[in-house]
């Protein structure tokens, strides 16, 4: 599969562009040009969320956040192909006090890979997940958790849940995204306010000629991916892409995420691969 070359190549920039002292535009931008440079495309906007948040933050035009001495961060980033997405993430901890944290979800992770295959209810995933962060001391983040992906659809219907719930049995030929999270808090997460992502979700005519300019540049770059509305940043002024998004997540075309914080304020680690289930197992695709 040649987003799973392009994500691996990826990676591995990904890694070394992550440390103390880096600016998240720089991380993100560098991350996104180079899935671009290696032939791919941004399944959605490199996510960098740091210590309490576990998800959904992605920088905005001007944004002057750098990456603390003592930080956690999450990175989050989608690769694909013509409509063939990998999504994968990793977590690294700088100040070194919550590696443990790192390894129960890597963990997680790799116990879930390890139950993973055709004709296993989610259910036993989730409590494999679920078993491994709590034995090793912390909560998982209970309404988060991986998803099932097809072209161009990020979120395609199915979970596999951070802890024992759900029904859905595992068919040949899923491709899933597993991502568990661990928290030192008490495992949920709450959205904040901040939001820089967006993605299409009910296209229909506009009368502003500007918000019908940026929704059909939308359907054809991102379809239904997410995108940043920093992606927009070559089309409109600042206070205009504002002004656009507004217009359209009122109208319902869009749908926003919010960034999502750990309810006590909990460090959050996150690992996560893209899979495609098989009869005796999963292929790790990143
Ligand atoms: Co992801």
């Amino acid at each position: 599969m040649d987003a799973a070359r392009v994500a691996a190549g990826v990676r591995a920039i990904a890694e070394e562009c992550t440390k103390p002292g880096a600016k998240f535009l720089d991380i993100a931008g560098t991350i996104e040009s180079e899935v671009v440079k290696q032939g791919g495309k941004n399944a959605f906007p490199v996510n960098i969320s740091i210590n309490d948040t576990a998800a959904h933050y992605t920088p905005c035009i001007g944004d002057e956040t750098v990456l603390g001495e003592k930080d956690i961060v999450k990175i989050d980033f989608g690769v694909h192909v013509e409509g063939c997405i990998i999504d994968q993430a990793f977590t690294v901890d700088f100040g070194g006090e919550n590696g443990k944290l790192v390894e129960a979800a890597d963990a997680a992770l790799a116990d879930a890979l390890a139950v993973m295959k055709a004709g296993v209810s989610v259910k036993d995933v989730g409590a494999a997940i679920q078993n491994a962060i709590t034995s090793r001391g912390f909560k998982p983040i209970e309404n988060l958790g991986g998803h099932s992906l097809e072209p161009y659809i990020l979120h395609a219907g199915e979970e596999i849940p951070n802890t024992a719930k759900g029904s859905y049995v595992l068919q040949e030929g899923d491709v899933f995204a597993v991502e568990p999270f661990a928290t030192t808090g008490a495992g949920r997460v709450d959205e904040g306010t901040y939001c820089e992502i967006h993605s299409l979700v009910n296209p229909k005519t506009v009368r502003l000629p500007q918000s019908r300019r940026v929704l059909e540049y939308i359907l054809e770059e991102y379809k239904t991916l997410p995108f940043a509305e920093r992606w927009l940043a070559d089309m409109l002024s600042t206070s205009s892409i504002e002004m656009v998004v507004n217009d359209l997540v009122r109208q319902g075309i869009l749908h926003s995420y919010n960034v999502l914080k750990e309810i006590n304020n909990g460090m959050v680690a996150q690992s996560e691969v893209t899979v495609i289930v098989e009869k005796d197992g999963v292929k790790n695709l990143c």
